[in-house]
């Protein structure tokens, strides 16, 4: 035997590139935080659904588990068993999952990870007639760039130790199906079988996505996508979807007809020499191989009325073979008969990428039962899960784009789904930081110079600016893991009046988040100081692009360049009204709140388009809104929101109500919670208090 003989093995062959990860990611304590309890109840179905009713009104069969003595406190929710749509990195989020005990607990898995290393991720909306595109935000612009840094190579980075966890995330008998591009396809489908196992390797699905390309040049049009599915064993949930031809079809083929149905005649002929088959039957003679049946069964045939009998005797006898309407066949691996979302579907968001529902249906049907639980982590705009939710799912979905989530929670409010829970991933900031290796008071050095202010060497969160008329402005930055609190502004400012002995005239605060329920707290706390405040206070927050010029500059004189590039923005104003309050008999209320106004002071879209939009919402800042929701009994922890307003994507939006009322509430005191997101996925929010 040759060495090669000796030292051969099977199916070692794998893929190699140069910054291949050598280990698997571990799980992580990560604590994912509940940003959002959604319990939908969308505005515009208000009018005929009889939402908020007490468990008799009806509505209990129609949403048996949102009813109870709903909205009203006593709303006991298990969040371990909630839907979950998760904001944040999907290793993050994956790591955080395995370490709450998720690994084996996944039926299916669906994903559609980005391909296309030059696609354009702003997303286009149209705010009161006017077209305007979001930019994405750094935090995604920067984990696309990473991603086709080094093409293919960082590409490959990218996915493989992704693909690692959820292969840890499946059930053993759960499948996996990865959508992906035909430029990439051959790599991907190496990576997967090393991951999962040649063995397990089911089918390359070709998703005609659509009908004709532009992209011929010098060769075919590209129409297709792949979808490599993958189960984790060899004892994994195969539902065969079926199909059914349709009329050409069976027009073309069955052309006969009697009373029984379509029918075509099929040779009863053997193929191959049967002598013991060879008999005459009703005056026809046998063909040169014999008949393909025995007599016993040719004389069933002819009783059951099958047979085909020429007049002509030298002709061969034939049977009928009728259409069988329920038989279908199960459909291969070629889909060319999903259509992609059209611009007139009730179902388009509007999301770039967004796949149709009738292709994650066939997925979902055939890999999946009901009650088990369905993932995707490069959810987009939620259609996975819009699709699981009908079906009768479980899932959970998770997303670093913002707009995505903000998509696809609408998706799911409008679809009036189960509750489920918004999640943030505890300590984002801090872990993209940690994931792009820098500390966290370099980080705030950073921060002070791009302000433009020297930091100080007593303090590593504060630094002084020096403005062009010689004035001078005190500027303090948050901790990346922490909301600043209206309390510690106020500690700050008095600090300010009297820093250095002469103190400083304006204190900057810019933080990556603000508490809560900012602005009402600190007007609060304002007024009950003994001394006024003498400071101005600009409150700003610190445009998330911050890791990229961070990952970007090398040098302080680098540093300085990027300066002009980067704004610091204002935090966005909103005004609730006063709440109305109206005795409705029995011992209760009806509640009114409103917004009074809500303000955005810069807005991430191309230069050009920023004045015709201010123009646009001059007197119409619900414009600007893309979601608000009330929680009407917030217990100051969990927001859970049990009326929303959206204002929808593409042809369909429209620009929100901006008063709601409760539905009968038990007379009491309460705090009433309100929260909004705008079309460029900003978040504010505020409480009032009712008595
Ligand atoms: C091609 S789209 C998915 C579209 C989706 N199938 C649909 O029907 O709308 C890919 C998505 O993956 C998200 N994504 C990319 N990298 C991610 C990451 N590291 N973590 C979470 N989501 C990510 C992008 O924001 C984008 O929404």
């Amino acid at each position: 035997m040759s060495d090669t003989n000796n030292r051969r093995r099977k199916d070692s062959a794998k893929l190699v590139w140069d910054t291949k990860p050598k280990r698997a990611p571990n799980p992580r304590d990560i604590e994912f935080q509940t940003a959002e309890i959604v319990i939908p109840n969308p505005q515009e179905a208000q009018s005929s659904l009889p939402l908020f009713a007490t468990p008799q009104s009806g509505l209990t069969s129609l949403f048996p588990e949102q009813m109870g003595e709903l909205p009203l406190g006593g709303y006991e929710i298990d969040k371990a068993q909630m839907n979950r749509l998760i904001w944040g990195d999907n290793l993050l989020a994956m790591q955080a999952l395995l370490s709450q005990g998720y690994a084996g607990k996944i039926d299916l898995i669906y994903i559609d990870p980005p391909f296309q290393s030059d696609a354009d991720y702003s997303f286009r909306m149209t705010v009161e007639g006017q077209q305007i595109d979001k930019e994405a935000s750094i935090i995604e612009r920067l984990a696309y760039t990473d991603t086709w840094e080094a093409g293919l190579d960082s590409y490959l980075d990218m996915l493989y130790p992704r693909l690692q966890l959820l292969k840890r995330l499946l059930i053993d008998s759960g499948s996996i199906y990865l959508h992906i591009g035909s430029n990439i396809s051959h790599y991907v489908r190496v990576v997967m079988d090393e991951i999962f196992g040649v063995e397990n390797f089911k089918n390359e699905i070709y998703w005609r996505r659509v009908f004709s390309h532009n992209d011929t040049k010098g060769r075919y049009g590209i129409v297709t996508d792949s979808i490599l599915y993958y189960s984790k064993g060899s004892d994994h949930k195969f539902n065969a979807p079926k199909k059914f031809h349709d009329s050409d079809y069976i027009n073309s083929r069955y052309t006969l007809s009697d009373d029984k149905g379509n029918y075509q005649l099929v040779s009863l002929n053997s193929p191959n020499p049967r002598p013991n088959l060879k008999y005459e039957y009703k005056g026809y003679l046998p063909p040169a191989n014999g008949w393909s049946v025995s007599k016993e069964r040719m004389q069933q045939l002819d009783e059951q009325g099958l047979l085909h009998l020429p007049t002509d005797k030298s002709k061969k006898i034939r049977v009928k073979n009728y259409y069988d309407e329920n038989k279908g066949f199960i459909v291969a691996n070629i889909w060319d008969d999903i259509s992609p979302v059209n611009s007139q579907a009730k179902e388009l968001t509007s999301y770039p990428t967004q796949k149709p529902e009738a292709l994650l249906e066939r997925i979902v049907k055939a890999s999946s039962n009901e009650g088990d639980l369905v993932a995707d982590f490069f959810c987009g705009s939620g259609t996975t899960m819009a699709v699981a939710e009908r079906l009768g799912r479980r899932w959970i979905g998770c997303n670093l784009d913002k707009v995505g989530i903000q998509v696809s929670r609408n998706r799911m409010v409008n679809q009036q789904a189960k509750p489920f829970l918004l999640e943030n991933i505890g300590n984002y900031q801090r872990h993209m930081i940690y994931l792009s290796g820098s500390k966290i008071g370099e980080m705030q050095r950073i921060i002070l110079k791009l302000y433009g202010a020297e930091p100080r060497s007593d303090r590593p969160d504060l630094g002084v600016k020096t403005n062009d008329d010689g004035t001078t402005e005190l500027v303090y930055v948050g901790y990346p893991d922490r909301p600043v609190t209206a309390k510690k502004v106020i500690e700050l400012a008095q600090e300010t009046q009297i820093l250095d002995g002469s103190g400083f005239k304006t204190l900057v605060v810019l933080a990556w988040d603000y508490d809560y329920n900012y602005t009402t707290e600190y007007e609060s706390r304002k007024k009950l100081l003994k001394s006024p405040l003498s400071v101005d206070i600009k409150a700003l927050t610190i445009p998330p692009e911050i890791y990229n010029y961070l990952k970007k500059a090398k040098n302080e004189a680098e540093l300085d360049g990027l300066r002009d590039k980067i704004t610091f923005q204002e935090k966005p104003y909103l005004k609730v009204s006063k709440p109305e309050i109206r005795d409705a008999g029995n011992g209760k209320v009806i509640i009114s709140l409103g917004i009074d106004r809500y303000v955005l002071m810069s807005f991430p879209i191309p230069e050009k388009q920023q004045a015709e939009l201010r123009k646009a919402i001059k007197d119409n800042f619900a414009a600007l809104i893309d979601y608000w929701a009330i929680d009407w009994d917030y217990d100051g922890v969990t927001f859970r929101s049990t009326w929303q307003a959206i204002r929808g994507n593409g042809r369909r939006s429209q620009t929100v109500v901006t008063l709601a009322e409760s539905p009968e509430l038990p007379l009491g005191k309460r705090t009433i919670a309100v929260r909004l997101v705008d079309v460029f996925g900003n978040d504010a929010s505020a409480t009032v208090e009712v008595r």
